[in-house]
């Protein structure tokens, strides 16, 4: 019986090989071979007869190249916020250029004015982030109508009286941080890495605030929760190039390659669906985004998402607040340690709140602590999560004061990291300053100067509970340590990751010396 599987295999094999070196030679011959050519040159006319897009609209930018567009670098070495400083400042960006990815034009402005009147003024025309939007659910990727509802359904859960719930959650998350900093400091001679210690307080915190469990990140290496986050939040040269050419590439290529972020879709999905089923047996407290989101109702008095929503709604919450969260924390201890004066002035201003307040770090006397605010504001001008923000023109669209017609379905990314370093908004751009956020101070420049959330009505929904527990972090590792260069600091500002999509600090590591505070000791 084998024998004869085998020969049966072998005789296939046979034909195949035959069969294939017909197709070639065929192939080969000139008619076949024409048709060949021909197909691919008008496949190359159909890629690139709109790479004229800006220049018949007389708007300077870099010539696009096939296959790529403007955006070469950006797949295979270059660092977007690098790209971005490029456009800015070379391609006349600051005020607007056109670029391509792959062959879609998109328009790249720093204007604050056009900033403020595509994300507010003429926000009815630019409701959405991706033209068409994706197949999922997730409020970042939804459009249109869709997209108002699910966001006015969703809004009343991040308000402030609602984050308040999350305190408890978040001050023991903290209560941990600290500890294990302390732990580390012990055996590690003073020297403690500090961006893995914010990654495992913003895990436990996204798990527990967002799904109900309370992760482990702390004390078991091998976290589920922290092994997904990582294929995210940490893709590989390869996984990173198949993100952006499924988000760009003309879908009809894109839904052909294969999804990187299955797997970690699937882990989530299932343990939501777990706790929705519990939670509907037992009676649980609004204490987590899952509770707030199952009890939203609609004007009827009926649950306002349904289920499928609200599990891509809390995957998105951790995908988009775990890692940039610990980026700010990293940032910003970098930052401290580095410009002693204000983190003494940190320190000083945490005391004397904690004292009014009993030595409680409550929701009142965070809110207190208002230069704890103005050093997170400017850690964020220096190192925003993302350098650009995107909108997409949902009708045809004139921008103002000029002849330049966008046709329904243009792409506008919208600069954050190269205008808040630009001298002109900000004097010395490079010099770490809280009090550029002194209220005079706000009050002299374009608001639109400063949108490391975004802006406008689709802005950053998780705003005021991302700085809420960067501040709980920063307050507890503040009160009883202080934060150190070592030999191998880089001097400020902290150098940026070139890998990496997001802005993420060089080598995704923040190694400082930590030692305890005098009155602590
Ligand atoms: C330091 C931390 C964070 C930064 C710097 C940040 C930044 C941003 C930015 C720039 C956007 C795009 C806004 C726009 O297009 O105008 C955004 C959107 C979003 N962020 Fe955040 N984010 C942070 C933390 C969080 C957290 C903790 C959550 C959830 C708990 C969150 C959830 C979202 C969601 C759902 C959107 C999409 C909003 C929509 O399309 O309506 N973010 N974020």
């Amino acid at each position: 019986m084998l024998g004869w599987l085998l020969s049966w295999a072998v005789t296939l094999v046979g034909w195949l090989l035959w069969l294939s070196l017909v197709v070639l030679r065929w192939i080969l011959t000139p008619i076949p071979l024409a048709v060949l050519a021909a197909a691919l040159a008008y496949g190359y006319f159909k890629f690139t007869n709109n790479f004229d897009f800006w220049k018949a609209r007389g708007v300077p930018g870099p010539t696009p190249r096939f296959p790529w567009g403007s955006d070469f670098g950006l797949v295979f070495a270059k660092a977007l916020h690098d790209f971005d400083d490029w456009l800015y400042n070379t391609q006349g960006g600051k005020k607007y250029c056109g670029f391509f990815m792959f062959n879609k034009p998109m328009l790249y402005t720093g204007d604050p004015d056009l900033i403020r009147t595509i994300t507010i003024k003429d926000f009815d025309c630019f409701t959405d982030r991706k033209e068409g939007g994706s197949k999922g659910e997730m409020l970042t990727s939804l459009n249109g109508q869709k997209w108002k509802t699910a966001r006015s359904a969703m809004s009343p859960t991040f308000s402030a009286s609602k984050l308040k719930v999350m305190h408890q959650l978040t001050l023991d998350n903290a209560k941990n941080l600290t500890h294990y900093a302390q732990e580390e400091m012990k055996s590690n001679g003073g020297v403690v890495e500090l961006k893995a210690l914010f990654a495992k307080f913003t895990m436990d915190n996204i798990s527990s605030c967002a799904f109900g469990v309370q992760g482990k990140s702390f004390t078991d290496p091998k976290d589920a929760f922290g092994e997904k986050a990582k294929l995210m939040s940490q893709p590989s040269s390869f996984v990173k190039a198949l993100m952006i050419a499924r988000v760009y590439l003309p879908s009809s290529i894109g839904n052909l390659l294969p999804n990187p972020s299955v797997e970690c879709y699937k882990f989530f999905t299932k343990l939501t669906q777990q706790n929705i089923k519990h939670r509907e047996t037992v009676d649980t407290p609004p204490r987590d985004f899952l509770q707030l989101l199952l009890e939203t109702k609609d004007k009827d008095g009926k649950r306002a998402l349904t289920d499928s929503s609200i599990i891509a709604q809390c995957i998105i919450f951790f995908l988009a607040g775990y890692d940039n969260v610990a980026n700010a924390l990293s940032f910003a201890a970098h930052s401290l340690a580095t410009s002693p004066e204000c983190q003494r002035r940190a320190q000083e201003e945490i005391d004397a709140v904690l004292e009014r307040h009993g030595g409680q770090l409550t929701y009142e006397a965070l809110m207190e602590m208002t230069y704890l605010d103005r050093v997170l504001s400017e850690t964020l001008r220096l190192f925003p999560a993302v350098a650009r923000m995107e909108r997409c023109a949902v009708r045809d669209y004139t921008i103002p004061d000029t002849n330049i017609h966008l046709p329904k379905g243009t792409t506008v990314q919208m600069s954050i990291y190269a205008m808040q370093r630009d001298p002109e908004h900000y004097p010395d751009p490079l010099r770490f300053d809280p009090d550029r956020f002194l209220p005079e101070e706000k009050e002299k420049r374009h608001p639109a100067t400063w949108v490391p959330f975004g802006n406008g009505p689709r802005n950053c929904i998780g705003l005021r509970f991302a700085l809420f527990e960067t501040k709980v972090a920063l307050v507890s590792v503040l009160k009883d340590l202080t934060l150190l260069p070592t030999e191998t600091t880089p001097p400020p500002p902290m150098p940026l990751e070139k890998k990496s999509l997001s802005i993420v600090p060089q080598g995704n590591i923040m190694s400082l010396r930590v030692v305890l505070r005098e009155k602590s000791k």
